[in-house]
């Protein structure tokens, strides 16, 4: 496997089955369960219901959910042991909420219940039942189960990472085998192609996790552009890391000032995806914040929290999880990723407040935009800006970022969404379109001419923060100085980068949020580019 660093760090082996589950021998079977109540009385009685034609697991389940002790809610659980008529040591029944509700997500998340279910009690070993669908109730969503599938394997390998790579009594609890059961008349390699493919997804996701789980010690930005090297050799796709001559020569003043104060040089990583037999059509740019270290430099953050700080990467590591995807899947599209890594310190060195710095120059006969540094807290949008600038003079037609931007779109959308800003409707109803896939969760914010007003400068062309109020949309006016008119979408993963609370199907720690959503996005040029 690409990315741990820890040799400890294994990978779960998979593999489909098309055995009647009853057939299976597993320490543990899983199946999902749905609620069939429809009606919306509010005393009305759950009605959980097995998703499986399999007459064994309805028999070995029956009691249980006749009980009225398990309601089938999302990811609720419950356990038999030595369940009749079936080879299974365990049947685990997972809950997927309402079935008219349930989508390719529930699946996904399901699945990693059933992992993470498995996990601390040394269980190394299980069965997904994939659900079956065949009944008269409908879903909410009916998709093809091509994406149930990718959504059950991407589901158990994110369920199976824990942050934990550091701790000398760490046990490997790492589930070993999964099994994903499929119970189908259909044809099997399009099921066989689904199933490769979220291995690759999960796998990725899980490589931008194992990234933004590293410390700032462990993970400086000459370390990050080593580890995206490596993965770009492994999976084939070209690859550069510059470091301070190049930042001089492109005359990126923006990205520069910001790792001025460090010991440690920043690292420009450039990632390109040529397929081939692809020499038109758009070229996508992807580019990542990469603050391996944010201590918010000369107006230096309280140190409460400040650990957290080494997630301030999670963007960049997103574009090398999504890249690493695209190199493995194999789009007919071509896209460049940028990752723009520096550390943020206070020092002898270190830019200030009131500094005017110059950005990276558009062209030629256009020069940079100078910066007026109001705050050396607000640098993610100073590296990203001469990231941005850099992918459109590579020959970028479509821009993405992503950063860990502003504590501001945290207080707005909390835990629950990331931010999302456009300049182009057309280009943002196509990441919105790839939401229904990745199942991850965005909100579109405004780009407004108030907000770019507060961002004028008397000093310099712009400052570098707007003031206290709409903090995420003045960032996110910011970065449209540099994307111009050029379709663009900026993603503010500052709250959604980070589990703060674990979740049965995800742990605390990394999320590896965005991966998935930029991958489907990406997927989606080579589909209108083919038709
Ligand atoms: N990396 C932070 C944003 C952040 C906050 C990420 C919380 C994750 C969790 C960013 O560099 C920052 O410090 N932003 C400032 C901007 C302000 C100085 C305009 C912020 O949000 O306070
Ligand atoms: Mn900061
Ligand atoms: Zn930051």
């Amino acid at each position: 496997m690409i990315g741990p660093s820890d040799e400890r760090m294994e990978t779960m082996r998979t593999q489909l089955s098309f055995a009647p589950l009853a057939e299976i021998e597993t320490e543990l079977l899983a199946v999902t369960a749905a609620d069939t109540q429809s009606s919306k009385e509010a005393d009305a009685k759950p009605m959980p219901y097995v998703l499986t034609a399999d007459p064994a697991v309805k028999a070995a389940a029956a009691a249980v959910l006749a009980s009225g002790e398990f309601k089938a809610g999302a990811n609720e659980t419950v356990l038999l042991h030595a369940p009749a008529g079936l080879k299974a040591k365990r049947l685990l029944i997972v809950g997927l909420g309402k079935l008219a509700k349930a989508t390719v997500n529930d699946v996904r998340r399901a699945s990693g219940t059933a992992v993470r279910f498995a996990k601390p009690r040394a269980i190394r070993e299980l069965a997904f039942a994939l659900p079956n669908y065949t009944f008269d109730l409908p879903r909410f969503d009916p998709l093809p189960m091509g994406l149930d599938i990718r959504a059950a394997v991407e589901g158990a390998l994110v369920g199976d990472f824990d942050p934990d790579t550091y701790r000398s009594d760490r046990k490997d609890q790492s589930v070993q085998s999964f099994t994903l059961a499929i119970s189908t008349n259909l044809e099997k390699a399009p099921l066989e192609a689904a199933f490769a493919e979220g291995i690759i997804v999960g796998e990725s996701q899980n490589f931008t996790r194992s990234l933004v789980n590293e410390p700032g010690n462990k993970l400086t930005p000459t370390i990050l552009g080593q580890r995206a090297a490596a993965m770009a050799a492994e999976v084939g796709l070209g690859w550069e890391v510059h470091s301070t001559e190049k930042l001089h020569e492109l005359k990126m003043g923006a990205f520069w000032s910001v790792s001025q104060g460090s010991a440690e040089p920043p690292a420009l990583i450039v990632l390109r995806y040529e397929p081939e037999g692809v020499k038109d059509g758009p070229v996508l740019g992807l580019v990542g914040k990469g603050i391996t270290f944010d201590t918010g430099g000369i107006s230096i953050k309280p140190s409460d929290n400040m650990e957290k700080m080494k997630y301030d990467m999670a963007g960049g590591a997103a574009m090398l999880g999504a890249m690493r995807a695209i190199a493995l899947l194999k789009p007919k599209v071509r896209v460049i990723g940028i990752v723009c890594a520096a550390e943020n310190m206070p020092d002898g060195k270190a830019y200030k407040p009131g500094d005017v710095v110059t950005a990276m120059p558009i062209s030629a006969d256009k020069p940079g935009k100078t910066i007026d540094i109001i705050n050396t807290d607000a640098e993610g949008r100073l590296v990203l800006a001469d990231g941005l600038t850099y992918a459109k003079s590579l020959g970028a037609t479509h821009l993405i970022d992503a950063a860990t931007l502003t504590g501001a779109c945290v207080v707005a959308l909390g835990y629950a969404n990331s931010g999302a800003f456009s300049n182009h409707d057309e280009t943002f109803a196509k990441f919105d379109a790839a939401l229904k896939t990745s199942g991850e969760k965005f909100w579109r914010l405004p780009l407004d001419e108030e907000y770019a007003e507060q961002i004028k400068s008397d000093i310099g062309d712009i400052k570098n923060t707007g003031g206290r109020w709409g903090g995420a949309s003045t960032a996110a006016e910011f970065l449209h100085v540099f994307a111009e008119d050029t379709p663009w979408i900026h993603l503010d993963i500052a709250g959604m980068a980070w589990v703060e609370d674990s979740k049965p199907y995800i742990a605390k720690g990394p999320s590896g949020v965005a991966v998935r959503s930029i991958l489907e996005w990406v997927r989606s040029y080579q589909l209108s580019a083919t038709r």
